[in-house]
């Protein structure tokens, strides 16, 4: 397979190949009529017209073209660019065409000259793209008026090994500083946007399988977060001004294995470093709510949660009013060692 630049003869056969995919790959995703407007609009003179003013490639086999993609200026801009029209034929997707054409794209001219790459994705592009390295634009999960999800790359520039290490270095820190807090909180709400951002955090964590076992519930309203508290006894968390709380479904990975437990760990983990990253205390309340008394249940029951599901975590989210205590971690060679056992 080749990839090469698009000549006008190509522009019949690439939107062919565009309509088709809309119709099948993209039809999955999106209603039919704007899967038909698209279609309608994506004419070879509109191909060729995109290719006046941007580089445009196809993939090209054995005389038969199966992918194609462009980029081109953002906005007129010089230092940040734009990817377009990647589509892939539907019979050959899975074949790693598109991350080749991506690939190609990024060494393009276009992407050498720009600081920022955009990315206007589909849904059912979104994860091929994720996988490519690109970010939701301005940490933002959301569909546009166009139904697409804005993404975007910064590519590297040369100052980036130093601001690589600070990030890294950063990140261990929080993992370090990251601990149990159970004192007072501050009052003051906590934004929805960080409430959605920690827990995108959470539902970004690996799980057995994929099966992605773990659900969440944010409660910022106070009138709940009352009812609430009424039934957690001892009260822990209660000055907290939102709270997270976790959800489990029992589903089999493979065949007898079931790694709920480790899914919504890994789950809790995340949104703890998130919720350290953001600014916020919290702590993982789990023993707390799921003994005999079964706090955890009547939490669920309040909060209309389906049987299916089992209520096993509470997450305080808010500013800490009082000091953290970190508790003593027993050393490292106490609990790890190189090559064996015992080091
Ligand atoms: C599975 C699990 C259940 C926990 N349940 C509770 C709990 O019910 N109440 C509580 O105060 N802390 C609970 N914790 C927090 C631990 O006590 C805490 O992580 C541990 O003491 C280490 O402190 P650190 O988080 O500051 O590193 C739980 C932690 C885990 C991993």
């Amino acid at each position: 397979m080749q990839i090469r630049r698009i000549t006008e003869a190509d522009a019949k056969t690439v939107s062919e190949l565009i309509r088709k995919t809309l119709e099948i790959s993209n039809s999955t995703d999106y209603p039919k009529p704007m899967i038909e407007a698209l279609v309608q609009r994506h004419t070879p003179e509109y191909v060729a017209e995109r290719a006046a003013w941007t580089h445009f490639y196809v993939a090209e086999e054995d005389g038969r073209i199966l992918g194609c993609g462009a980029i081109g200026p953002y906005w007129d801009k010089e230092d940040e660019s734009s990817l377009f029209s990647v589509f892939v034929d539907p019979a050959c997707q899975g074949r790693g065409i598109g991350r080749q054409l991506v690939e190609t794209l990024e060494k393009d001219e276009f992407a050498l000259r720009a600081a920022r790459i955009e990315v206007p994705a589909s849904i059912t592009g979104l994860p091929f793209y994720r996988a490519m390295g690109y970010e939701y634009k301005n940490g933002k999960a959301v569909l546009d008026e166009e139904r697409l999800y804005r993404l975007e790359k910064f590519t590297k520039k040369k100052e980036e090994p130093q601001a690589d290490a600070d990030s890294a270095k950063k990140l261990l820190q929080l993992i370090h500083d990251r601990h149990s807090y159970r004192g007072i909180y501050q009052p003051d709400a906590v934004p929805r946007e960080d409430l959605q951002t920690i827990m995108e955090a959470g539902l970004a964590a690996p799980s057995g399988c994929n099966k992605q076992t773990t659900s969440l519930i944010a409660v910022d309203d106070p009138e709940i977060l009352k009812k609430l508290r009424a039934v957690i006894d001892p009260p822990v968390g209660e000055t907290a001004p939102a709270l997270i709380l976790v959800l489990t479904r029992r589903i089999n990975a493979y065949r007898d294995r079931c790694f709920a437990v480790q899914d919504y760990s890994a789950a809790i983990e995340n949104m703890l470093l998130a919720i350290k990253a953001v600014g916020y205390e919290s702590c993982w309340y789990e023993g707390h709510i799921t003994d005999a008394d079964r706090i955890g249940w009547q939490m669920a029951q309040m909060l209309g949660v389906p049987d299916e599901y089992d209520l096993v975590c509470m997450l305080p989210v808010g500013k800490a009013a009082a000091a953290i205590h970190p508790p003593r971690k027993k050393p490292f060679e106490e609990r790890a060692w190189f090559n064996r056992f015992g080091g």
